[in-house]
């Protein structure tokens, strides 16, 4: 059992060992217990108080103390580059992974990247893993990016710096850029998505009219209290570092973190809690009113990334086509689904599945959906048992070479959208 502190961003403090944590300042002269003081910055120094996220973690040994990396052999797919083929625009779509024989790491597969890669700190890859191993004497972090994590099957034990996160699908976990952390996999194996956002770290969207309450509460989002290990001998740390992979032989484990005080720190939150809001009259919002975090870019309004969700809900509204809409956005969007069916997808998108949507690409409902949808009976109506998501991106997505061959990709998406029948106008002669 692992204890929570709850709510998005507070200044928590916690210790693993009474009297570990020293109080009313940072950096005393001999911190308690001889542990070792050091700051991990979210944001510049200088960032607005209101943006400024900082830890203040007390270790058995200081995080310096390590080798020079080298190139690490493992993870082929992970971090790989992009296709330098010219980017059609096409919809993409992808079927689910197989589980490897591998762990956690060793089965991260990019698969679309948005932006221009980490060094521009702007925009987010997707990656997906399918995992059968514990990691037990390595860890990984990203220098690159915050890690949204999205189970899709199989639980997930998240043993990070600053406390043990335990996650399943249906719920979603973050673990902050620079966070050091192993996973293992309490059901034997597991699989799911996850969103390495380059840029701004995600934060709740303002509610606006909305008011003060809705969307994702702060009090749901939940970070461990503080836990190590404290393990002597062969510990092996992976990290990501400008799109690239890089190893190095630590002789214990980075996970010695004894107390921890401050504001940048991971958490998980059940997408179950989710407060959804939608119409209840005449037409449906745009899928914004589903955004349940949301990463700033320098366009005010205009996200480096939104993580929006489309949970169960009531449908209600009168003299209105309520599946998504036919559109094309400025915005570029990458979707997966963790379980059940999405509503504007009569089949072939299941849970595991990816698919992307670019920008200006035309999309929306399939037509097997857009026939349901048009002839329905508009009773109030229930979209239950379902939980998709969407990682949407100011920057288009390229994806990998990869991607681009795996078998798991569906050379027949297009085919979804054909066979509408034409509108028929009234006579004109
Ligand atoms: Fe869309």
């Amino acid at each position: 059992m692992t204890d929570y502190q709850t709510g998005f961003g507070n200044h928590f403090a916690t210790e693993a060992v009474p009297g570990a944590l020293p109080i009313g300042r940072n950096s005393p002269q001999k911190p308690p217990f001889g542990l070792y003081a050091e700051q991990l910055s979210g944001t510049a120094f200088t960032a607005p108080r209101h943006e400024n996220r900082r830890s203040w973690l007390y270790r058995l040994r200081p995080s310096a103390a390590h080798p020079a990396f080298t190139r690490y052999t493992g993870a082929k797919r992970f971090a790989p580059g992009l296709s330098k083929d010219p980017l059609a625009p096409n919809r993409l779509r992808w079927g689910p992974t197989e589980i490897e024989d591998a762990d956690w790491l060793d089965s991260l597969t990019t698969m679309i990247v948005a932006g221009d890669g980490p060094a521009t700190q702007a925009g987010v890859a997707m990656h997906l893993y399918a995992a059968s191993k514990d990691m037990i004497d390595r860890a990984f972090v990203s220098g690159d990016g915050e890690l949204l994590i999205l189970p899709e099957m199989g639980a997930l034990t998240l043993l990070t710096e600053l406390g043990r996160i335990d996650v399943k699908p249906g719920q979603v976990a973050l673990i902050p850029r620079g966070v050091r952390f192993r996973v293992t996999l309490p059901d034997g194996k597991a699989r799911g998505y996850v969103a390495e956002n380059h840029g701004q770290p995600f934060r709740l969207p303002d509610l606006g009219p909305i008011g003060s309450n809705g969307l994702a509460n702060p009090r749901d989002f939940e970070t461990p209290a503080a836990w190590f290990e404290d393990r002597e001998g062969k510990f092996e740390l992976v990290q990501k570092f400008l799109g690239s992979l890089w190893t190095t032989e630590l002789g214990r484990s980075p996970l010695d973190v004894v107390a921890w005080h401050g504001n940048y720190a991971p958490w998980r939150y059940d997408l179950a809690r989710f407060n959804t809001i939608g119409s209840i009259s005449f037409d449906h919002p745009d899928p914004s009113i589903f955004t349940v975090l949301t990463s700033p870019s320098d366009v005010p309004g205009t996200a480096n990334a939104d993580f929006v969700i489309f949970p169960p809900r009531w449908m209600v509204a009168e003299d209105t086509f309520r599946p998504p809409w036919f559109h094309r956005n400025v915005m570029s969007e990458a979707m997966g689904l963790i379980h059940g069916a999405y509503d504007a997808k009569a089949d072939g998108f299941v849970p595991g599945a990816l698919s992307l949507h670019n920008q200006m690409s035309g999309h929306g409902p399939d037509v097997a959906s857009w026939k349901g949808a048009s002839e329905a009976e508009l009773k109030p109506h229930k979209i239950d048992g379902t939980m998709a998501f969407m990682i949407e991106s100011r920057w288009v997505f390229r994806a990998t070479d990869f991607a681009l061959q795996t078998g798991t990709l569906d050379e027949d998406y297009d085919q979804v959208w054909t066979g509408f029948p034409k509108a028929q106008l009234p006579d004109r002669t």
